[in-house]
């Protein structure tokens, strides 16, 4: 017997714009995530547009990833700009100390990730070396990158790339409390102010500079930072993983009981209540919210498929990570007056990665069908909605079965649903409060299993599919939102 839900959305009452780099990636230089990831190198027989995978290439640019950040993550407290510029084959290789201690020949440089970030239509968002480097080394990068002239425009100039590039969105260190220096809040935020006071503004390219913000509920370190740094940040950002069972043993990407599914959505909503306080911090030092809360790495963290390198982070992707995918996406729309950007950790075989990759194979996971699904609420209005629905018991405390995200974009309406309840349907009403609409057009990602996965042998087992069922009845929808299932509708 399907579960009776009602959903009345304002859509008289659009609220707040969601930002578009709320669908953001992160790619550090990492396992297998740049090298054989995105960049196979010119002379590869691997098809690729310039050195980079041409697969990646299209499956990125069908997704409209709106930012990119690189090169970490932890990567970004050790890697020096400088020795991964100017002609390939004369870079010194480097060791990769954080991630596994391989050697890298650093053909993958800063030319390298804006060239890509062009190709693909994303914007860059690089994260600076606070923790190893120098305020000059970092200023020197913003030079490099955004000057059109200086010592170090120069150097750009002769390494083949004459006019300067735009970057806005500019890290100043990454962890700062853990890997990134192991500093206390406050002399991270003295070395916020020293290194950011060098970094210029060129050329009318105006840097939107992130601060290393809070792992999870370290409401200290939000709350000094805000004292401390204020208004010299125009973002904070906030890290925090969804570990189905503990760090030493996170749990399988592939195999996992139903409760074990319910473990990782219970941890998974916690996003909402960090959110929720880091915001209120915030509030009192900055009320008219213009600090962006900048949440660059989220996501499923499991323990890495058997027989790859515990340090490249390789998982597989289930069904299980897509609905995670699509509950923190409703939660960032729902806090985007706070919430400026977003980076799934990571973008290609790493962790919750939308892409994985085997040789020349590429595979799309099921977290990338939740990015495409979503797509429609990038620069969207966010519209309210309450939720009358059955509960279902996750292990410590009980959450509505049903969550949901609305928003509104030259009059069409996007509205987002997933149940995560994982064997009852729903039979949902959604109450269009305002608009006379004529039109409901759906998709829908579900499976068998929780469990199910894509593979290289079988790539299409979770794939996006048309949902025609859904009826407007006057200004109502009538739908049934199966078991363990995400819909999309546009509705006009
Ligand atoms: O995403 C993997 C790692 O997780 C990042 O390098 C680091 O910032 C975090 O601890």
């Amino acid at each position: 017997q399907p579960s009776k839900a009602t959903l009345v959305i304002a859509t008289d009452h659009p609220q707040f714009k969601i930002h578009k780099e709320i669908y953001g990636q992160f790619a550090e230089d990492l396992g297998a995530g740049i090298y054989g990831g995105i960049w196979v190198g010119k002379n590869s027989k691997i098809p690729n547009i310039d050195g980079y995978r041409r697969d990646i290439v299209n499956a990125i640019k069908q997704l409209s990833v709106p930012v990119i950040r690189w090169p970490g993550g932890c990567f970004a407290d050790q890697y020096h700009w400088m020795d991964g510029i100017g002609p390939q084959s004369q870079r010194k290789p480097i060791i990769n100390n954080n991630w596994g201690g391989g050697e890298e020949d650093n053909s993958f440089g800063t030319n390298e990730f804006l060239n890509f970030c062009k190709l693909v239509g994303a914007e860059p968002y690089i994260s600076g070396n606070l923790g190893s480097g120098s305020p000059k080394e970092m200023s020197n990068w913003v030079q490099y990158i955004t000057a059109t002239n200086g010592p170090m425009a120069d150097l750009r100039k002769k390494y083949g790339h004459p006019a300067p590039w735009k970057v806005k969105f500019w890290g100043v260190g990454n962890e700062s409390w853990g890997c990134g220096g192991n500093m206390t809040p406050e002399y991270y935020s003295d070395l916020y102010r020293r290194f950011s006071t060098f970094l210029p503004n060129y050329n009318g390219n105006v840097l939107y500079k992130i601060a290393s913000g809070a792992n999870a509920d370290d409401y200290d370190w939000t709350n000094v930072l805000m004292k401390n740094i204020g208004y010299r940040m125009q973002g904070i950002s906030l890290h925090y993983y969804t570990v189905p069972k503990t760090w030493a043993d996170k749990g399988s990407a592939t195999s996992f009981s139903d409760q074990e599914y319910l473990t990782s959505i219970e941890k998974t909503l916690h996003m909402g209540e960090l959110i929720a306080k880091h915001s209120a911090i915030m509030d009192k030092y900055d009320p008219q919210k213009k600090i962006g809360l900048v949440v660059d790495e989220w996501g499923i963290w499991t323990n890495v498929e058997p027989g790859t390198n515990p340090a490249f982070l390789f998982q597989q992707n289930s069904l299980r990570d897509a609905i995670i995918a699509a509950l923190n996406f409703n939660i960032f729309n729902q806090h985007a007056d706070r919430v400026r950007m977003a980076n799934i950790a990571q973008m290609v075989n790493v962790l919750q990665s939308i892409i994985l990759t085997k040789g020349d194979k590429m595979i799309l996971t099921p977290t990338y069908y939740a990015f495409e699904m979503y797509k429609g609420h990038m620069g969207g209005q966010f519209l309210d909605s309450n939720m009358k629905c059955d509960s279902v018991n996750l292990g410590s405390e009980d959450s509505p079965m049903l969550s949901a995200s609305a928003s509104e974009k030259d009059g069409v309406l996007t509205l987002s649903i997933v149940n995560i309840d994982p064997t009852r349907d729903a039979d949902l009403t959604c109450v269009l409060r305002d608009g006379t609409y004529k039109s409901v057009m759906g998709e829908i990602l579900t499976s068998k299993n929780l469990t199910d996965i894509n593979t290289f042998d079988l790539p299409s087992t979770v794939q996006l599919k048309p949902f025609t069922s859904a009826k407007l009845k006057g200004n109502d929808v009538v739908l049934k939102v199966p078991a363990k299932s995400i819909i999309t509708l546009t509705i006009q």
